[in-house]
């Protein structure tokens, strides 16, 4: 049987997981599941870079774990981990960051932007390096943030990774991690990393709308059902989407908010159901509110099952620890290898 190919993604454990996330990452993730050798982990590290605070982190990282196993991701099919359990991974950032300049890390763009919203500096055009370099005290510029791509890197070359399943954000991180992989084998002379490709399992990217009439559902945008949401607040949500005043004439094209409606009601309903509305509104018999009530009830057939499941395992921290430990004994095995190989390379021998 030929070997799986591997699959590999990191979630940054901040706040709580929507439907966006759910239908653009963790369904499919919960898919990939029995078609590829897939490695999902949280990455506490990666979160440390940035504001760090114990308690929040430890909640943070229970949350996403009791979600990503409501959700459907089977711990005993995939290997689910926390980035810290796996403390190879702590040691080979150190040995990357030997081939790693700090020059193509101040040009990243993920650590402008952030270095940017610390030091307080709104334009692009300033000159940051200075401002960087001047700043004494560590709650500006951390080092962790600087070498963020390293850590990433280190992620994915220590599994080696063939597949990264990561959004368009991510994509530069990405690139820096192919550049890594491709220094350190020819500097060695070996074919030791393979180099990973983003992956978007099943084709297109599904874009989720937000309910604000607008754009993409987002975190920042305030506009998003959540997966935890109780029924009550889901509905009243729901009930409160934009909207416009209602088609005038058969036939007329569909304005931004409804069709981002619409397109819930495509990823929660049947097509039944869908082309019931849609004929509806091409004979201006439409009525939202009967629109709206329909979608919350199919959302929350979609998402009550799976809150359920998560408040469950919020509250059973046997049950987490006990997906984690196995996790991290599957994740440390492959990497324990990748280090003493990297080791080796580099010169670290034993007598
Ligand atoms: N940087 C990623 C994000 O912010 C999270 C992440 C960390 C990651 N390590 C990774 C993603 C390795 C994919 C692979 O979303």
């Amino acid at each position: 049987m030929a070997e799986k190919e591997i699959v590999l993604s990191g979630i940054r454990a901040t706040g709580n997981l929507h439907l966006g996330n759910y239908y653009g990452a963790l369904s499919k993730f919960v898919r990939m599941q029995d078609d590829y050798d897939c490695l999902y982990f949280v990455a506490d590290l990666h979160a440390l870079t940035t504001n760090p605070d114990p308690d929040k982190l430890h909640e943070n990282v229970r949350n996403i774990v009791a979600e990503y196993l409501a959700a459907g991701l089977d711990p005993e099919k995939s290997t689910l981990f926390v980035q810290s359990d796996v403390p190879e991974i702590s040691e080979m950032y150190l040995l990357l960051n030997m081939h790693v300049g700090i020059g193509e890390l101040m040009r990243t763009a993920s650590f402008k932007d952030k270095a940017r919203k610390q030091l307080g500096i709104k334009s692009d055009s300033e000159n940051i390096e200075s401002q960087i370099i001047g700043s004494d005290s560590n709650k500006r510029v951390n080092a962790g943030l600087l070498t963020y791509p390293t850590l990433m890197a280190v992620d994915i070359l220590i599994q080696k990774a063939n597949k990264v399943p990561v959004g368009k954000d991510q994509e530069q991180h990405l690139e820096l991690t192919r550049r890594f992989a491709r220094r350190f084998n020819s500097f060695y002379g070996v074919d030791l990393f393979p180099e990973p490709e983003n992956f978007n399992f099943g084709g297109n990217a599904v874009k989720v709308p937000g309910l604000d009439g607008s754009g993409k559902m987002g975190k920042s945008e305030g506009n998003c059902i959540y997966l935890i949401d109780d029924e009550k607040t889901l509905r009243k949500k729901v009930m409160r989407a934009v909207t416009d005043e209602g088609p005038k004439t058969p036939g007329q094209p569909v304005s931004q908010p409804v069709e981002n409606l619409f397109t819930l009601l495509e990823l929660t309903s049947t097509p039944e159901i869908v082309k019931h509305y849609r004929d509806a509104y091409a004979d201006c018999s439409i009525r939202y509110g009967d629109l709206k009530k329909q979608l919350a009830e199919d959302i929350l057939k979609v998402t009550l099952p799976i809150r359920e499941r998560i408040l469950d395992l919020q509250g059973d921290d046997a049950a987490i620890s006990k997906a984690l430990r196995i996790g991290a004994e599957k994740a440390r095995e492959r990497a324990s290898k990748t280090l003493a190989e990297v080791r080796h390379t580099m010169g670290i021998r034993k007598f």
